[in-house]
């Protein structure tokens, strides 16, 4: 047994202006999970403490909270992993939502995102006169096989810095499962699907790969590049700033060796758009009033064939 105390943020929106913080001291074994903790703290000490639980086992997606700063399954954290050598765990709601109740949030915008792509199989119209079975090979298969697990446990969306700052972005989940349509073989509404996503701000993503913490190894960071990389395929929105800028910056590596700033700056905006460019010209200003006016030419690195065959090889989409 273990004296372990967890200190739990406290919150109810019926009553409650600001939140608190509780601690609560137990005798446990330090091998439970965080989630079973919370429930002895429940049924032995305060029964108002409120958190999502069902499944227990890291398969409804229901528990997932802050905990000492780390967004993840509560059922599938161990306390002995995450304890403070003080002996407590920080236990929050889930950051980018609204609390409701203690580590209960607002999932909402959550579910609006997910449902506004369409998370269902849209086939073709059959063909009454040769009906047939809609097969996926094993090898279609495979690509679906990961994101399918997804839980929806919102983990990935919570960890998502783009989230925080434009509520707008459909976040990693939504696009991780819309992923899984978009490469269903079953599936009829491909650039449909791809244009929704677009709409959905799916060039926001900024890399970061924060969203790689998922518990169910959906990857959901490398399944938006894949949405991107089909995005260019189908050219879809080609004209929008997003996919422009993914190709600009192909190009000019590809050429150069380096990033072109200046080229991917005309070649996101558009050569020939006035309005566009006058609005980035305050910081072209700005960036030449201290100094960091990248040059308008690039001289290619030596052994940039090297580069070029790299780009080949991978069949790197360019600008044109
Ligand atoms: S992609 Fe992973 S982290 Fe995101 S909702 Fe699905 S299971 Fe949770
Ligand atoms: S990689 Fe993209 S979706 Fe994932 S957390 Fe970063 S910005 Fe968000
Ligand atoms: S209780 Fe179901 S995932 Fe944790």
């Amino acid at each position: 047994m273990a004296k372990i105390t967890l200190d739990i943020f406290r919150f109810d929106q019926a009553v409650d202006d600001i939140p608190h913080r509780d601690k609560v001291a137990l005798e446990i074994p330090e091998t439970i999970t965080v989630l079973d903790a919370l429930e002895f703290a429940k049924a032995e000490v305060d029964g108002s403490i409120s958190f999502r639980r069902s499944c227990r086992s890291a398969i409804c997606g229901s528990c997932s909270m802050n905990i000492n700063g780390v967004t993840g399954l509560a059922c599938k954290t161990p306390c002995n992993t995450v304890l403070r050598s003080d002996g407590t765990i920080a236990i929050d709601p889930m950051p980018n939502f609204q609390p409701m109740k203690d580590l209960v949030v607002h999932m909402d915008p959550f579910w609006d995102k997910y449902t506004r792509l369409k998370p269902y199989l849209q086939p073709p119209d059959r063909d009454e006169d040769n009906p047939t079975e809609r097969r996926v090979s094993p090898d279609d298969m495979k690509k679906l096989v990961e994101v399918a697990n997804c839980v929806m446990c919102a983990t990935c969306y919570a960890l998502c810095p783009v989230v925080s700052v434009d509520p707008a972005f459909a976040g990693p989940a939504a696009i991780a499962y819309a992923y899984r349509f978009v490469e269903d073989v079953r599936d009829g509404q491909t650039k449909e699907r791809l244009g929704q996503i677009n709409d959905d701000y799916l060039w926001l993503c900024a890399h970061c790969y924060a969203c790689s913490y998922c518990p169910k190894h959906v990857e959901p960071h490398d399944r938006i590049v894949d949405v991107k990389r089909r995005t260019v395929q189908e050219s879809v929105h080609m004209n929008e700033r997003g996919p422009r800028h993914a190709l600009v910056v192909n190009k000019t590596i590809k050429q150069t060796g380096m990033l072109g700033e200046t080229e991917v700056i005309q070649g996101t905006v558009g050569r020939f758009n006035i309005r566009g460019l006058l609005k980035v010209a305050p910081l072209g200003l700005r960036m030449a009033s201290k100094g960091k006016l990248p040059p308008i030419f690039l001289r290619p690195i030596p052994k940039v064939d090297e580069v070029r065959t790299i780009f080949e090889s991978l069949e790197v989409p360019t600008l044109k």
